[in-house]
């Protein structure tokens, strides 16, 4: 069927289930790329687990634009926290889950919506088993830079053999700037640490050359040297980020359809209202995300390299990190705020935010760059010393908060950093290069751009199967 110029009528769309991991890191960007294709006609089912289901529908129901399903994990309670460790828990998703997804697939069907395509986390990778057996399209979702996927690689195919512990410089990985071992990814420079993370990361590439698309969530005008060396080793390879909402990358578009996800609740009135009265690119906005943990003794000298850089601050120390603070805290309510969670993207797009104190997860750093705010980076664990090291040297973002002796960033260095980025030279440097990203940015997922044309292509070639 056609319409009248030509075109092919479709009037079923094509039926995508998107499967994130169950970490806001994994769902945030996973939601918002539900939400381009949806953009592009497609039909988005947009699988959770049972735990974040519950978790989600209680705090923020009526906020997704996607249809959403529950799958099994075998930790229905308390999700991944309810495992004993790690590995525990990546074992039993993948034997839970590869059923309840079956199930949820067949189940499609019988209700009239039949599945054409499973889109899945790469650290599920058993997503897309399922998916073949049934005969489906399959796409890898990579939710870290293509820098870390090519490191992760080069591990897979042992050009890399961890650990990389000397301080000496890896010369040797094509595609990829000099990189000592303090830039490589926490699990491959400390080899050991976290060896079922490590293992699904390398684990990612075991059958992702049977996928029909591997998508990444980069730009590929960002990091075009990793993306090329990439696509030669996996000829599906794409980049379709960045997964931040349109509304925040041009502040034309509608503010009411893209929402994050958040299983911890926004304190977002408060922070606004705070920023409200200062001055444009005056605060210290400063945030680990959603899983990392600084000891004690490293909150008291961000406590105090903050308080001493004698600029405003706002800070996300989430409910179970709050103990950590120093005894006795206190500061100036009108200088500083600390907060458990707030809505960054609203907050970094504020215009009051003139530096982003960051861990450099990799939506952090998306979200840093999409909106033009100069970083100060302290990576903690996984990609963020790869991401630090690109903000910093590559795309000339920010600078990096070095340990001191103790292993810890102590005040000085934090003061010192702020100061720079937020006083120095370097700080008008930063911002002129914030504005070349934001753009680049803006543009790769605007009509025409590097990543818009990928997700069409995608987008197209599911709508010719249907046909
Ligand atoms: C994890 C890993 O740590 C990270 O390195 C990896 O690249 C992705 O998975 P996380 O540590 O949570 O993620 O960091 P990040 O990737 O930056 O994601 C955090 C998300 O939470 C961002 O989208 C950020 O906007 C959001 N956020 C954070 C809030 O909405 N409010 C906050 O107060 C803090």
């Amino acid at each position: 069927q056609r319409n009248s110029s030509g075109e092919p009528i479709h009037d079923t769309p094509p039926h995508c289930l998107v499967v994130p991991l169950p970490a806001t890191g994994h769902i945030n960007p996973m939601l918002q790329f539900s939400k381009r294709l949806i953009s592009k006609r497609i039909r988005v089912t947009l699988v959770l687990t049972r735990f974040v289901s519950k978790s989600i529908t209680a705090a923020r129901e009526g906020e997704f634009n996607v249809c959403l399903e529950s799958i099994s994990d075998g930790f229905d309670d308390g999700g991944m926290e309810a495992a004993e460790n790690t590995r525990v828990y990546l074992d039993t998703f993948r034997e839970v889950g590869s059923g309840a997804l079956s199930r949820l697939i067949e189940k499609q069907s019988d209700a009239g919506e039949p599945v054409h395509c499973v889109v899945y986390d790469h650290c599920i990778p058993w997503c897309l088993d399922v998916a073949k057996k049934f005969g489906l399209v399959g796409a890898a979702f990579l939710t870290q830079s293509c820098a870390v996927d090519a490191i992760y690689n080069h591990v897979y195919q042992g050009l890399i053999r961890p650990p990389v512990t000397e301080q000496g410089i890896l010369r040797a990985l094509p595609g990829l700037p000099p990189l000592k071992s303090e830039d490589l990814p926490s699990l491959v420079s400390k080899f050991g640490t976290y060896p079922a993370i490590f293992g699904a990361l390398v684990g990612q590439f075991s059958n992702i050359d049977e996928a029909d698309w591997v998508f990444c969530n980069s730009v590929y005008e960002l990091e075009n040297e990793a993306a090329d060396w990439l696509s030669k080793r996996l000829p599906k390879f794409t980049t379709i980020g960045p997964t931040v909402p349109s509304m925040y990358l041009d502040k034309r578009l509608k503010a009411d359809v893209d929402y994050g996800f958040s299983i911890f609740k926004p304190s977002n009135e408060l922070c606004m209202n705070w920023l409200g009265n200062k001055p444009n690119g005056s605060v210290v906005y400063v945030s680990f995300g959603s899983l990392a943990s600084l000891g004690s003794a490293q909150m008291e000298e961000l406590f105090w390299g903050l308080n001493n850089s004698g600029h405003y601050f706002l800070w996300v120390v989430r409910k179970t990190e709050e103990a950590k603070l120093p005894k006795n805290y206190c500061f100036n309510p009108e200088k500083g705020l600390i907060v458990s969670w707030c809505s960054q993207l609203e907050v970094l797009a504020s215009g009051a935010v003139g530096c982003f104190v960051t861990h450099c997860g990799w939506n952090s750093t998306l979200e840093g760059l999409s909106l033009g705010v100069p970083m100060v980076a302290m990576p903690q664990w996984t990609d963020q010393p790869t991401n630090a090291k690109f903000t910093r040297d590559v795309w000339g973002m920010g600078v990096r908060a070095e340990d001191g002796e103790n292993g810890l960033v102590m005040r000085e260095e934090v003061e010192r950093c702020v100061k720079e980025v937020m006083e120095g030279e370097k700080g008008v440097e930063i911002r002129r290069n914030g504005d070349k990203w934001k753009n680049v940015m803006k543009d790769a997922v605007s009509e025409g751009g590097s990543s818009d044309r990928c997700i069409s292509q995608f987008a197209g070639s599911l709508i010719n199967q249907v046909l």
